[in-house]
């Protein structure tokens, strides 16, 4: 039987494997078993054996959350029905007045959340290029009360510095919340590096085989995670016990996939840009990338996500190329084993107007890659035939 305590000390492959894995208390089954049950029966009222409802309590959920702290080096985890309901309960943390710093290049479907949703309620956002730390640092008033980074971002590969946006965010008196789904656990964690909250979307690399959507949260901070707590118990946000199961499962082999996931990477990003008729290519791990030293510092390595434009950077000639790819194949998500490719514009980017994706320079004619752990000679071939 693992001991979860001394799991911490552990490393990555060691604490990928056994993380949250304690051998079922009724049975030994070795597997975290799926309590796939609402309720528990009370012997009196208000005697139960700590588990009431599932909404508030699942053993598979909670074996979990301890693998996801022990994952991301927090004290805490919370799991979610999906990566945008936890984001959505970050947000809930914040009162009307409150201001939010947030990065002018991120997920579509956290912009329209942002934008759409709570910006109603009275919360101020403000978008802006964190990958300049300047621009945080101009920002922040007394009334920002939120720092919302993702690096890498999705889907033009920018890197914000972490160390320093915490060292802003602390003195400011703000929460920093770093968005990890890109870089996973394996490559990034970004409370080392002084967040307070680390966000997934669990439905990419720690599930890692494209079946299951779900959201996570860690964090050091009782306090925090006790509001969490709150505000998911309340609004209800919980995700089922097979999910549940299911990332558990993905996260035993987080650090193989990533490990392919970056090599991968690494020879398909070499063949885009050599490649005549390819213009520019966004990967974090060209030693040319504008951040590419804070990349090298705070990442293990540079994964597999990228994205690139055609010289012809016309829509047209993008569309051509994402409806002729075989083994890539077009769909929104990313980090599942099977490479995906995917159009921002008309899909995981199409709720942030027209005028600010180009603004930010999220062209119509962008086409990001999920570079999946298949051989990468045949990724190559896939993509030669695909971009003539
Ligand atoms: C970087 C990032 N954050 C958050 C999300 C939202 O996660 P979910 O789709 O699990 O709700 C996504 C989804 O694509 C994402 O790419």
């Amino acid at each position: 039987m693992s001991d979860q305590n001394s799991l911490a000390n552990k490393k990555p492959a060691t604490k990928f494997i056994h993380a949250g894995a304690e051998p079922d208390p009724s049975t030994g089954a070795i597997m975290t078993p799926i309590y796939q049950t609402s309720t528990y029966v009370q012997s009196a009222p208000g005697v139960n054996q700590g588990f009431e409802y599932a909404r508030s309590q699942n053993p598979t959920r909670f074996a979990l959350e301890r693998a996801l702290a022990i994952i991301e080096n927090g004290k805490f985890g919370l799991a979610f029905s999906s990566g945008v309901a936890a984001t959505d309960a970050v947000i809930k943390l914040l009162n009307p007045g409150d201001e939010v710093i947030a990065g002018s290049d991120m997920y579509g479907g956290t912009y329209r959340l942002f934008s759409k949703v709570f910006e109603r309620f009275g919360i101020k956002f403000m978008y802006l290029d964190t990958s300049n730390i300047a621009n945080i640092q101009t920002a922040v008033t007394s009334k920002t009360k939120l720092i919302w980074v993702e690096t890498p971002t999705n889907p033009l590969m920018n890197i914000t510095d972490i160390s320093a946006t915490a060292a802003i965010a602390k003195k400011a008196g703000a929460l920093l919340c770093v968005d990890n789904t890109f870089a996973s656990p394996y490559l990034q964690n970004p409370l080392d590096l002084g967040a307070d909250i680390v966000m997934h979307s669990s439905t990419k690399y720690l599930g890692g085989h494209s079946d299951v959507i779900q959201g996570a949260l860690i964090m050091n901070s009782q306090e925090i995670r006790d509001q969490l707590y709150f505000i998911q118990k309340s609004c209800g946000a919980v995700p089922g016990p097979m999910d549940c199961f299911l990332v558990l499962r993905g996260i035993k082999t987080l650090h193989l996939r990533m490990k392919q996931h970056c090599e991968n990477g690494f020879v398909i990003a070499q063949f885009l840009r050599k490649h005549p008729k390819i213009d520019k290519v966004y990967w974090c791990g060209f030693s040319d990338h504008p951040n590419y030293d804070i990349a090298k510092t705070q990442m293990k390595g540079f994964g597999g996500m990228m994205s690139f434009t055609l010289k012809d950077d016309s829509p047209e000639a993008a569309k051509k190329v994402l409806s002729s790819t075989k083994l890539f194949a077009l769909a929104e998500s990313l980090g599942g084993v099977e490479s995906l490719i995917n159009h921002p514009a008309s899909m995981t980017h199409a709720s942030i107007p027209r005028e600010e994706r180009i603004k930010n320079g999220l062209t119509d004619g962008l086409i990001r890659l999920s570079v999946g752990i298949e051989d990468a000679d045949d990724l190559v071939e896939d993509l030669k035939q695909a971009i003539v």
